[in-house]
């Protein structure tokens, strides 16, 4: 199955595409992920992707592109695409790409949270830097032993959540059209409701396989 996760800037793509993941057993292509490890790492990639990061803007899309291209090799049996398509040109890409493949996407799931609750929890967000798990310090404690270690991301200060936001519903959103005039099946879901309410709903959408508005 290849599964693309759509939603605003701390929506929950990654909790719940975490999630999937493990529970489908295929894995995630995050390319926000992917561009975080190449900056952590201080490679060419991750000096380039860090600036456009900082800012909230997006990464050049050939950059973008051949990550996943990469990634796909790994993502025999499918994958969960998180962060990736951000706009039209990269969503006309991935439809090729998987083409090529002999594969199409299976199902558009779009995360729905309201813009006011987006940046508290991106402020509470943090990540696990050993295991890539990510928490929220109220709506998804880490356990004791190993909050020490947790660290906070560069792109979460308010202002730039705030622009992030903006970028997301000028670019990212007309996907939600795009995926519908496509013909893909298109699921919306209440993001804002606990994390397992949200997965409960996903898993059952894509059991069910009823695309919404059908
Ligand atoms: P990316 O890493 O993709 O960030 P994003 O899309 O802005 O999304 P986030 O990772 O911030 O949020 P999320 O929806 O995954 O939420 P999460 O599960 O963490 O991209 C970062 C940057 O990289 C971009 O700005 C761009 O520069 C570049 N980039 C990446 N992909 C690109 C592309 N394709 N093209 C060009 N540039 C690209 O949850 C957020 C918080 O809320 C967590 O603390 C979590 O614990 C908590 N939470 C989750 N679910 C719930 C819930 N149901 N209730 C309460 N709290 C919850």
């Amino acid at each position: 199955m290849d599964l693309i996760l759509l939603g605003a800037p701390g929506a929950g793509k990654g909790t719940q595409g975490a999630l999937l993941a493990e529970r489908l057993g295929i894995p995630k292509i995050a390319t926000g992920d992917i561009l975080r490890d190449a900056v952590r790492r201080g490679t060419e990639l991750g000096r380039q992707a860090k600036r456009y990061m900082d800012a909230g803007e997006l990464v050049p899309d050939e950059v973008i592109l051949g990550l996943v291209r990469d990634a796909l090799r790994e993502a025999e049996r499918g994958a969960i695409f998180d962060g990736f398509p951000r706009n039209v040109s990269q969503a006309e890409s991935l439809r090729s790409i998987l083409e090529e493949l002999g594969r199409r996407i299976d199902a558009v799931v779009s995360i729905d949270v309201p813009s006011e609750k987006i940046v508290r929890r991106m402020t509470g967000r943090r990540t696990d830097p050993e295991t890539g798990l990510v928490y929220h310090l109220e709506h998804n404690p880490p356990p004791a032993e190993v909050r020490d270690r947790l660290v906070q991301r560069d792109d979460d200060r308010e202002e730039t959540v705030r622009h992030r936001l903006e970028v997301y519903r000028t670019t990212t959103e007309p996907l939600v059209a795009f995926y519908r005039e496509s013909g893909v099946p298109l699921y919306a879901v209440d993001g804002d409701r606990a994390i397992d309410q949200v997965q409960g709903e996903i898993l059952e959408l894509l059991e069910r396989n009823t695309p919404v508005g059908s």
